[in-house]
């Protein structure tokens, strides 16, 4: 069994790097500034303002997650990354536009000092983009040794004793397993060659597991998803994980779809539009980036109602998911689901939900919560897919031949009994025992 004792103490500083200086990334950066100087509260983050319990209800013990295991501080997280253009963190949140400039303003100095380092960057992996800070070599196995590099350099200059990465950066395209992807050797001499189903975030990817750097994957990109890096992930005991953060419509989903399921409620369709003005918004305008978000998003659904258990309740259901690029929108995304329902002798009922989200407020959390306790996991001698932090992601990765878990609260308990198995407390399984007779 695993416990505290062999967890490492997370002293000295944790460099979390991002690839994609966007919106996501500068408004989680600009609240870890903004937290730090008492401007504002980490709301959405479970390791900031989260609370366990220990043992059982009686005992009355629920610590703050932060206090119950060894997380880094946010004072000793220092920011660095890569994007295809050369704003720096500061410029690329005031053009994101999510965050109000009075904010932005009193961690400028912080946020201008986080300056993208240049991008691994494929314009057939992400039509609708072209920049100019991208770096310039023969073969994509020199592009991962000069990203090794940049990891190595960072670490060196910033004084970390560790590092992790986040991927924030565009969605790629859609792209399928091939064979390339199927090992670890095949995957480098793919890079020495230069072969075309390499996408740029799955050399990110590699090079982040070949530095012994955590990586998960915000995007709904393979990325890591693949039998060559999860195979390297295992071997050189790196904790990876991904893939989408469950943010916006996804998130309302996946605590709607599990509480009428949990009271057999048949469901006859999910018709899910939305609309959104952001990069991301322009990015997924390309039919290709599209398919790659949809995938991720309409596997959700099947996964909580299991229609193969109950037929006669989600056999037919019709699950339709639309992204619509609306530039006057800007980051403020609007979601409309329309639900058509039935219950008791098949009588119609419909839900409408319209959320009106800010899609990078609801991810910064997730990004900061996925850096730290990607940390702790790799200082817990946790390796390969981290399947207990599905929590976070709207696709789930899991180990070959595993279907993932997309409930909510089916996450969360995982997430937390691992916590408490990290920490040697007894798991709960919520069974009160003192009501059946002796
Ligand atoms: N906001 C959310 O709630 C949410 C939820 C789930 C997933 N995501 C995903 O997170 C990612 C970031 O979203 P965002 O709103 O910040 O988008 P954004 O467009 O504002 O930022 C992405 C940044 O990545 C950069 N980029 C593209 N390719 C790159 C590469 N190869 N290397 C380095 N930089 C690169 C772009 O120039 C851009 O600055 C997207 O893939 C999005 O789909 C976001």
């Amino acid at each position: 069994m695993n416990s505290k004792q062999n967890i490492k103490k997370p002293e000295g500083k944790l460099g979390i790097l991002v690839p994609g200086i966007g919106a996501v990334s500068t408004t989680f950066m600009a609240g870890v500034f903004a937290a730090r100087k008492n401007l504002g509260k980490p709301i959405g983050s479970i390791s900031q303002m989260g609370k366990i319990r220990l043992g059982k209800r009686t005992e009355n013990r629920n610590p703050l997650v932060k206090d119950f295991v060894p997380l880094a501080s946010l004072d000793d997280i220092v920011f660095g990354g890569w994007d295809i253009f050369s704003d720096n963190a500061y410029e690329a949140a005031v053009r994101a536009g999510v965050l109000e400039k009075d904010l932005l303003n009193s961690v400028k100095d912080d946020m201008s000092a986080v300056k993208p380092m240049p991008a691994v960057f494929n314009h057939k992996f992400v039509k609708n983009l072209d920049g100019e800070h991208i770096k310039k070599e023969p073969t994509k196995m020199d592009e991962a040794k000069a990203l090794i590099k940049d990891i190595q350099e960072f670490k060196k200059n910033n004084n970390c004793d560790r590092v992790v990465m986040i991927w924030c950066a565009s969605t790629e395209v859609y792209t399928e397993e091939t064979e390339v992807h199927q090992s670890a050797e095949a995957f480098e001499k793919a890079l020495e060659e230069n072969h075309p189903s390499i996408a740029p975030s799955m050399i990110y990817a590699y090079a982040a597991v070949k530095s012994g750097v955590p990586f998960a994957n915000g995007a709904p990109n393979l990325t890591v998803d693949i039998p060559a890096l999860t195979e390297l992930s295992d071997n050189l005991n790196v904790p990876i994980a991904g893939k989408d953060f469950k943010t916006g419509q996804t998130l309302m989903k996946t605590i709607l779809g599990p509480g009428l399921k949990a009271r057999l409620l048949g469901i006859n369709g999910w018709f899910s539009t939305n609309i959104l003005g952001n990069r991301d918004g322009q990015v997924l305008d390309d039919a290709e980036s599209f398919k790659t978000k949809e995938v991720s998003k309409l596997s959700v659904l099947d996964s909580i109602l299991e229609p193969e258990k109950y037929p006669e309740l989600y056999k037919d259901m019709y699950h339709k998911v639309r992204i619509n690029y609306y530039p006057p929108k800007g980051d403020d995304k609007e979601s409309w689901d329309n639900i058509d329902i039935f219950g008791w002798l098949g009588y119609k009922m419909q839900i409408k939900v319209n959320f009106l989200c800010k899609d990078s407020i609801l991810a910064a959390p997730v990004v900061l919560d996925l850096a730290l306790f990607m940390d702790l996991a790799q200082r817990a001698k946790m390796k390969g897919i981290q399947e207990w932090l599905s929590f976070y992601f709207k696709s789930p990765q899991t180990k070959e031949g595993l279907e993932p878990i997309h409930d909510i609260f089916l996450q969360k308990i995982k997430f937390e009994n691992t916590l408490r198995y990290l920490m040697g407390e007894t798991l709960i399984n919520h069974l009160g025992l003192d009501y059946y007779e002796e």
